[in-house]
């Protein structure tokens, strides 16, 4: 075990857990940040997506004593209100049917849109393709996505 301080959702938090730890657990079993959930455990879903400085990352295969200072965001810190344009357009388009991939989509989107804030399909494609949804909710996925861009 080590102490590792971590900054996440704009606080300093201190945990003590093994530095192989994937951040995911660190975050749901240490923080209580159970936005963030896990699907395959191999970076293959997307289902466990949070920012790290700013940048879409798999928090399943991430070991906590990689993080460093990079400063973690999850969907639980994405805005104070839910009221993030990508939270909204969510809504508005009612993109979820389960709801279990829809963190880790929001996070991936609202990345992608931070750095590209008018995306073609193409680039949704492909920045949104390592998250899958089993409910099949990719069509109004893109169309939130898309409703977000003309407000981010
Ligand atoms: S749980 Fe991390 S990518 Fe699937
Ligand atoms: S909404 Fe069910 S897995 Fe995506």
């Amino acid at each position: 075990m080590a102490i590792f301080k971590l900054h996440v959702n704009g606080k300093t938090r201190e945990v003590d857990v093994a530095p192989d730890t994937p951040l995911l657990w660190v975050l749901r079993e240490s923080l209580d940040l159970a936005g963030t959930k896990f699907g395959c455990g191999i970076a293959q879903c997307g289902a466990c997506t949070v920012h790290l400085d700013g940048e879409a990352v798999r928090s399943c295969s991430m070991p906590v004593s990689a993080v460093g200072t990079g400063k973690v965001v999850t969907i639980e810190g994405l805005s104070e209100k839910g009221d993030h344009p990508v939270q909204k357009a969510w809504e508005e388009v009612d993109v979820m049917q389960c709801g279990y991939c829809q963190a880790g989509q929001m996070m991936s989107a609202a990345a992608l849109l931070k750095k590209n804030p008018n995306p073609s399909d193409e680039e949704i494609f492909t920045a949104m393709n390592g998250n899958i949804c089993r409910c099949g909710t990719y069509v109004r996925i893109r169309e939130a996505i898309k409703k977000a861009s003309t407000v981010s």
